[in-house]
């Protein structure tokens, strides 16, 4: 059986082999100022590359390198498949070859060198979307490429064809971004053959994604996509996926890039994992993420990538402590963590105690927490099953325990889920929301208690930020320049930063008259309100991000009186102060130009 270290070198040598050179993986958090909090694939530091600037190591790179997709954390344990930490495998071409040697070398890579059944191998194409064509092209490639196996490919049969939702891969949305159509392999898992209505979109569970070739050669603008000078490949597999395969298991936590961490969780707990994949699943994932965000010097915090760590963290704890192991997990499943990995990373056990010490910090303070919340977590759960509570009443019980223990009122709906009570995530989140804001006002009325934000997103201060950063971005397009819109914008309980488009530095008297213009509404003490509107109505009235996807019904945030007299409009879902006056007086301390036309600004609250 080959390990994840064996198909790696086997990987490495084949690509090398066709001129490929290999790039150092670098840190999951991202060195220059990103738009995104953590590296999400190994294409991640080649942007300018793909752009057309020469690298130095030549136009062909592979490496393997270690991802965060920390949105798929609610995914987690509910499947053989879904990580919120995996390793990709990849390799590029920057503007050399293209679709015909990419999709021949993968398959050759999959079938000849480790042994895949081709039967089982399907391939999917862009179907065509916008003003981008259908990639008739791979289609071709690929039916010779089954042919030459002996398989006769038929179009949504052997080789699927989708649209954006699914064939279109970019890193991330921003203006700037790289994109473009993309061809995937899936292995299909089941002994039987797929039915004719089993595709990759409806037979998801049975359909494993291993690797996906983007045929990178589309920048995304303020106008739409555009044509880049050269036309790259970006390919990505899962090592965990792929070695799912090849050692032939059921679950990816089964590989030898988990099933380590699994033994060392079935001796913490004492219990099977084959009774508690959901418990397990998560506890191995979150534990490997944590180490691999942890040993890249995240520290667990209230912000951020701190943030995310810490959400991982106690989420696993919390699951330990389900499964009976109240303590010392930290201690007795970062070894093993470190140890499974040290062929891919021999200098974590250099770090090993440092972090032990700071996640075992995390353990100590976090149980002492649940310790005195969840009885009364288990008493409101009790309540709730017992009486007809609506989402707004439960809201309220999460909304006290935040106030009173700084129980995460997102770990308060877990506990709900755990007790198979439904509620819809998104009225809860509101409802709580929307407590957390009369709060708020309440205490600034003169209430004596002080409220404590704890949250990474929505503290009193981000809050405030938020609707400031409303009246920066309304004061540029009044003063400034019409066309100017919402570009970017990133709040920390610091300061705020907003981008947008205009061709030029702003002066320092444009600064200054923006700061004025920004705090003189402040000082008017305007309202802040939101309607909700048919999307296309509000297009008419209010700023909305060109691009972005909308709902049917959007929610405008609007500042003033009344709609109609309103100094700023805006699309979005909150939340904000109730009025301006909550918010202390901003100065704009830096301007940075991003080039392509864009302008970044910072500005922060004056301290005096
Ligand atoms: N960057 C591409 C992906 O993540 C390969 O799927």
């Amino acid at each position: 059986m080959l390990s994840s270290q064996e198909i790696l070198r086997k990987y490495l040598d084949f690509f090398g082999k066709h001129g490929h050179k290999e790039i150092p993986n670098v840190s999951v958090v991202p060195q220059e100022d990103s738009t995104l909090l953590f590296v999400n694939s190994g294409m991640f530091p080649l942007v300018p590359y793909l752009m057309g600037q020469p690298h130095p190591l030549g136009k062909r790179l592979m490496n393997v390198q270690r991802s965060i997709r920390f949105q798929d954390m609610d995914e987690v344990g509910k499947d053989i498949r879904h990580t919120t930490a995996f390793h990709m495998i990849g390799n590029w071409s920057l503007g050399d070859y293209f679709k015909k040697e990419q999709l021949n070398w993968i398959y050759e890579f999959f079938v000849e060198v480790l042994g895949l059944d081709i039967n089982r191998l399907y391939a999917t194409v862009f179907k065509g979307e916008g003003n981008i064509p259908r990639d008739e092209e791979s289609i071709e490639i690929l039916t010779k490429i089954f042919e030459k196996y002996g398989i006769k490919a038929r179009l949504n049969e052997r080789i699927f064809e989708f649209g954006k939702e699914s064939n279109w891969w970019q890193r991330g949305d921003a203006v700037g971004e790289l994109g473009g159509p993309d061809s995937e392999v899936f292995y299909w898992l089941l002994d039987r053959p797929p039915k004719p209505n089993e595709s990759p979109e409806t037979a998801e569970d049975y359909f494993l994604e291993i690797g996906n070739s983007v045929f990178m050669q589309y920048i995304k603008t303020e106008t739409g996509w555009k044509e880049l000078p050269q036309k790259n490949v970006d390919f990505g597999g899962g090592l965990e996926r792929i070695a799912m395969i090849v050692q032939g298991k059921s679950d990816i936590f089964l590989t030898d890039m988990f099933e380590p961490l699994i033994q060392a969780i079935s001796e913490l707990t004492n219990k099977p994992y084959e009774e508690y994949k959901k418990e397990f699943r998560i506890i191995a994932d979150h534990m490997r993420a944590s180490v691999i965000i942890g040993m890249d010097g995240v520290i667990p915090s209230n912000k951020e990538q701190g943030y995310v760590l810490r959400r991982l963290l106690r989420r696993m704890f919390r699951f330990a402590h389900k499964l009976g192991a109240e303590s010392d997990i930290v201690i007795k499943l970062v070894k093993p963590t470190v140890d499974m990995l040290d062929w891919l990373y021999p200098w974590w056990h250099e770090k090993e105690r440092e972090l032990t010490r700071i996640f075992d910090e995390e353990e100590k303070r976090f149980t002492r927490t649940l310790k005195r919340v969840l009885p009364k977590v288990e008493k409101i759960i009790d309540k709730i099953k017992t009486t007809q509570l609506n989402t707004e009443e439960i809201a309220k019980y999460a909304f006290d325990l935040y106030q009173s223990e700084g129980y995460p009122p997102e770990m308060f709906y877990e506990e709900l889920e755990h007790y198979e009570i439904e509620i819809e995530k998104e009225t809860f989140e509101n409802a709580y929301q929307k407590l957390y804001t009369q709060h708020q006002e309440i205490s600034r009325k003169g209430a004596t208690k002080k409220f404590k934000g704890g949250l990474a997103e929505h503290t009193e201060t981000t809050i405030r930020y938020h609707t400031a950063t409303h009246l920066l971005h309304a004061a540029l397009y009044t003063l400034i320049d019409p066309n100017i819109y919402q570009k970017g914008s990133n709040i920390t309980n610091e300061r705020l930063r907003f981008d947008f488009p205009l061709n030029r530095d702003l002066t320092e008297e444009e600064i200054k008259k923006l700061e004025d213009w920004v705090n003189e509404r402040i000082n008017e003490g305007l309202p802040v309100n939101y309607v909700i509107m048919d999307k296309e109505e509000a297009k008419k009235i209010a700023k909305y991000i060109p691009g972005e996807e909308y709902p049917e019904k959007v929610k405008v945030y609007y500042i003033g009186n009344d709609l109609k007299s309103a100094i700023s409009r805006e699309f979005c879902g909150g939340p904000h102060v109730k009025n301006t006056k909550e918010i202390p007086p901003i100065e704009i301390y830096r301007q940075e130009n991003l080039g392509g036309g864009v302008r970044r600004l910072y500005a922060r609250f004056k301290t005096s």
